[in-house]
C-alpha cells in the first residue's frame, strides 16, 4: 500500500523523465533544446541536471499520468496538474516551458521550475508548496553536491539554476542556490551540517546586493566563516561565465571573494560623500555596528583599529562608543 507521499515521489520521477525524453529525442522538443544550447548549455549538462521541456499542450502530462492511472486528486496536490474551477477538468501545469527538477536533500524529485523561452511573466513558474516540498527549506543541487562541499569544507550559494549549472562547468562543484528566495534559517542550518565556509555570490545588480546582505545576517548566526564573491556590472555567474569563461570566473570571482567585513565596508560607504562629516560620522557608526555582530574578539579589535586608523579617531573613544552596539547585538 503505497503512501500519498510515495505516490507524489513516484509520479515526479515518472514525469521528470517525460520530460527530459520529450526534451532529447523529439522534434517538438527540439526548439527547447536550441534554446538551451545557445545559451551554452550542453548535451551532458542537460543529461546531468535532468534538464527536460512541457511542450506546448494543455493535456500531455495530465494524459500520461491517467493512462499510469496516478490518482489526478494527489497529482494536483502535487503540483504537477492544476484542477480548472471552470469545467472541472485536470490540465498540465506547466506548458511550453524548461523543465528544471528540484531534488529534495536524499535525492528525490520533489518539484519543478518551468522557465519561459523568451520574455514573459513570471520567468520561472515552481511547483507549489506540498507536503513533498518545502522551498523554504530546500537548497537546489545540495544533494549533488553535498559530498564536494563536505571534502573542501565549503559551499558557494548562488541564486538561480541557471548559475549553478554554468558554475558546474567551471569545475565548481560545491555551489547551490536558494532558487530566488531569502536565505531561511532552515537553509543555513542544512548547510551548517556540512559545512562552516560559505562564500556568497549572488547577483551583482541591486536586488542581488541587497539579498547577500540578508544572507549574510542568517549565516552569521549559524557561525559560519563567510566570503563574498562579487561579479561586475550587475552580471550573474551564469552571464559571467559565458561573457568571461569559466576559467576567469574560478581566478578572477571565486579566489577573489572577499571577506565580509570587505563586502560591508563596501555596502555602506556606496553613493556616500565620506568627506561630509556627517555622513563620515554616519558611516562609522554602520561599521560599529556591523563589528558588533563578529563573534571573535580578535576580528572586532582588528576592525576597530582599522577604522580608528582610517579616520583619526583614538582607538579609546571608539571603543566607548562601540560598546553602546556590542550590548545591543549580544
Ligand atoms: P533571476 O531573476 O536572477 O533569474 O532569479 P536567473 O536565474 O538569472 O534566470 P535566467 O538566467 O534569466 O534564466 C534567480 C532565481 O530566482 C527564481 C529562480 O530560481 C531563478 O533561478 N525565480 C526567478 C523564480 O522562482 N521565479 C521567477 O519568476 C524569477
Ligand atoms: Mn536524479
Ligand atoms: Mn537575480
Ligand atoms: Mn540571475
Ligand atoms: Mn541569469
Amino acid at each position: 500500500q503505497a503512501t500519498e507521499q510515495g505516490i507524489m515521489l513516484e509520479a515526479h520521477e515518472f514525469v521528470k523523465k517525460y520530460y527530459h525524453h520529450l526534451l532529447v529525442n523529439t522534434t517538438e522538443g527540439k526548439q527547447a533544446l536550441e534554446y538551451l544550447l545557445n545559451r551554452g548549455i550542453s548535451r551532458e549538462e542537460i543529461k546531468h541536471f535532468e534538464l527536460g521541456v512541457a511542450l506546448d499542450s494543455w493535456d500531455a502530462v495530465t494524459k500520461v499520468l491517467e493512462k499510469r492511472g496516478y490518482p489526478m486528486p494527489i497529482m494536483e496536490k502535487a503540483g504537477l496538474v492544476v484542477r480548472s474551477e471552470r469545467d472541472g477538468n485536470y490540465y498540465d501545469r506547466f506548458r511550453n516551458r524548461l523543465i528544471f527538477p528540484i531534488h529534495n536533500h536524499q535525492g528525490k524529485i520533489v518539484a519543478f521550475s518551468g522557465r519561459i523561452m523568451g520574455e514573459g511573466s513570471p520567468k520561472y513558474l515552481n511547483s507549489p508548496e506540498s507536503s513533498i516540498f518545502h522551498k523554504g527549506k530546500l537548497l537546489y543541487q545540495f544533494y549533488q553536491a553535498k559530498n564536494v562541499m563536505r571534502k573542501q569544507n565549503r559551499a558557494i550559494l548562488m541564486e538561480g539554476f541557471a548559475d549553478v549549472i554554468s558554475a558546474f562547468r567551471a569545475g565548481v562543484h560545491d555551489a547551490v542556490a536558494t532558487m530566488g528566495t531569502s536565505l531561511t534559517e532552515d537553509q543555513a542550518k542544512v548547510l551548517k551540517t556540512s559545512v562552516d565556509q560559505i562564500i556568497i555570490c549572488y547577483d551583482s545588480d541591486q536586488a542581488g546586493i541587497n539579498a547577500t546582505d540578508k544572507a549574510a545576517k542568517v549565516l552569521q548566526k549559524e557561525g559560519f566563516t563567510i566570503k563574498v564573491a562579487q561579479m561586475p556590472d550587475g552580471l550573474d555567474p551564469d552571464e559571467y561565465i559565458r561573457k568571461f569563461g569559466p576559467e576567469k570566473f574560478n581566478t578572477s570571482i571565486i579566489e577573489a571573494s572577499v571577506s565580509l567585513m570587505s563586502f560591508k565596508m563596501q555596502y555602506h560607504r556606496k553613493g556616500k560623500n565620506l568627506l561630509d562629516e556627517t555622513v563620515k560620522f554616519q558611516y562609522i557608526k554602520e561599521m560599529l555596528q556591523e563589528i558588533a555582530k563578529l563573534s571573535q574578539l580578535i576580528e572586532q579589535d582588528y576592525y576597530l583599529n582599522q577604522l580608528s586608523k582610517e579616520f583619526s579617531i583614538s582607538i579609546e573613544v571608539l571603543k566607548k562608543e562601540f560598546g553602546q552596539y556590542s550590548n545591543q547585538a549580544n
